[in-house]
């Protein structure tokens, strides 16, 4: 029986020498070198931009339950301070340093924040809305109606996480709901009111 002494690629190998293999192999490796050289610029423009520090007390512009206020802010200042401590905005409070408590909650750009998380800094260009926002809205109005708070301590935070929560799922179930507020802790214990305010949202067809 004949041996098949050729393999296909020197079969198909043009007089040229230079085949379309060796060419994708060559225009690949150009493209992770132009890949690798972007992302050297990017990163040297950013050490570049880092290298110009913010010290000291800044005059800041921030936009605040839809109105523009001017704050002064260093760069270590937290969006909670400001708001609570120029702006006489309180509903968000101060009960945790890491985020754990959910106590500080307020919107960001619609999406749920701590506020003692956040440099004011970063909330420059961006749309905050607290508590104070949402007078009238269906979620604290459940709140009340479910009596849905004891010290009311952490009752601002589930407020805002709520309303959020409902902004994305405004048909959720209570699992779902459940699961949407486990950032949200309440020392009192009123959980079970809770849901059942956020449910009479859903159910009750006022959300939003
Ligand atoms: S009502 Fe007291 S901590 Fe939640």
């Amino acid at each position: 029986m004949a041996q098949l002494t050729t393999s296909p690629q020197k079969a198909t190998r043009p007089p040229s020498g230079f085949s379309r293999r060796d060419f994708l192999r060559g225009s690949g490796a150009v493209a992770a070198a132009t890949a690798v050289h972007q992302q050297a610029t990017a990163i040297a423009q950013e050490v570049k931009a880092a290298a110009v520090p913010i010290s000291g007390e800044q005059s800041i512009d921030l936009d605040v339950n839809g109105k523009p206020v001017k704050v002064k802010a260093e760069p270590r200042t937290t969006l909670l301070d400001v708001l609570r401590l120029q702006l006489d905005l309180t509903g968000a409070k101060p009960i945790c340093t890491d985020g754990s408590s959910g106590g500080a909650t307020v919107l960001v750009d619609g999406k749920p924040m701590q506020a003692n998380m956040m440099l004011a800094m970063q909330a420059v260009g961006k749309k905050i809305q607290t508590v104070e926002s949402l007078v009238g809205d269906a979620v604290p109005n459940a709140f009340v109606a479910c009596d849905a708070q004891q010290c009311g301590f952490c009752t601002p935070g589930f407020v805002v996480a709520v309303r959020a929560f409902l902004n994305q799922k405004p048909k959720a179930t209570e699992e779902e709901i459940r699961a949407g507020l486990n950032g949200n802790l309440c020392r009192c214990g009123t959980y079970a009111n809770i849901i059942h305010a956020a449910l009479m949202v859903v159910k009750g067809g006022t959300n939003g």
